[in-house]
């Protein structure tokens, strides 16, 4: 039985991570700003508050957690700013350094805390949600402060991979597909259980040797 961390897990696709890892019989520590209701009473599950941007909060929760963490999901995400506020001709900066907070640096923070939690496990995972938006390789123009956080964070944990690799921690970049969630939008082509499912077996496969990785939901390597 794996214990497993998750943030963002009050919605979308890190709440169904939290139910699917539960259903498994691991035991899933979901963090969320505001507690969720559908996961009140689940068996395996506890529910922390944490807000990803706040170090305060970060630290308030590492200092609640005792004993190792196998797996830590970076999934809390925000889109940033409205779309046509984040283009080359107009940009939020305020909307922009809060995509900067949540995206790329709240997954920062969070690792730091877990770091010790996830070198005592026999194989800690830490694994960041990012999205194909942050590969430098697709050309799409739009969403500027979005694409740049999660490039950015692509970036960040691909130098965490090479700093934990001797600590035994393997580290991991996902693309989870298009999603039907609040932020994919009711048009996305894969469920939440779908997107859950492959980021799992993902997950599972993931080992030292491998550590460093940027994949699709389904396993096959993204481009960077
Ligand atoms: N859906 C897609 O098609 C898609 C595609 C590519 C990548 N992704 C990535 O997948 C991840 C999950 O996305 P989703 O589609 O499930 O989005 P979602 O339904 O909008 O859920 C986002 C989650 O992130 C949480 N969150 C936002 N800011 C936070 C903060 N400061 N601290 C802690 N939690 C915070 C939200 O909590 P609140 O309820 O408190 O706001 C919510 O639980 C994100 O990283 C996203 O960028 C999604």
């Amino acid at each position: 039985m794996a214990k497993v961390v998750i943030t963002g897990a009050n919605r979308g696709i890190g709440l169904a991570l939290a139910k699917a890892y539960a259903a498994r019989g691991d035991e899933v520590i979901a963090t969320s700003r505001t507690l969720s209701d559908a996961l009140a009473g689940v068996a395996g599950v506890t529910q922390h508050a944490l807000d990803v941007s706040s170090a305060d909060s970060v630290a308030a929760f590492v200092e609640s957690l005792a004993g190792p963490v196998d797996i830590l999901i970076n999934n809390a995400g925000i889109s940033g700013p409205e779309r046509a506020q984040q283009t080359l001709a107009e940009m939020d900066y305020d909307g922009w350094a809060d995509a900067f907070a949540v995206n790329s640096m709240g997954p920062l923070r969070v690792l730091q805390g877990l770091r010790a939690q996830l070198a005592a496990a026999p194989l800690g995972k830490a694994v960041t949600i990012t999205s194909q938006l942050g590969a430098l390789s697709l050309d799409w123009p739009m969403s500027y402060a979005y694409c740049a956080s999660k490039a950015a964070v692509n970036k960040v944990m691909r130098l965490a991979a090479l700093d934990l690799k001797d600590e035994g921690t393997a580290v991991l970049l996902l693309h989870p597909g298009w999603v039907r969630t609040d932020m994919g939008g009711s048009e996305a082509t894969l469920s939440v259980e779908e997107s859950a499912g492959g980021i799992m077996a993902a997950i599972d496969g993931l080992t030292l040797e491998t550590t460093g990785a940027f994949l699709n939901w389904d396993g096959r390597p993204h481009e960077w």
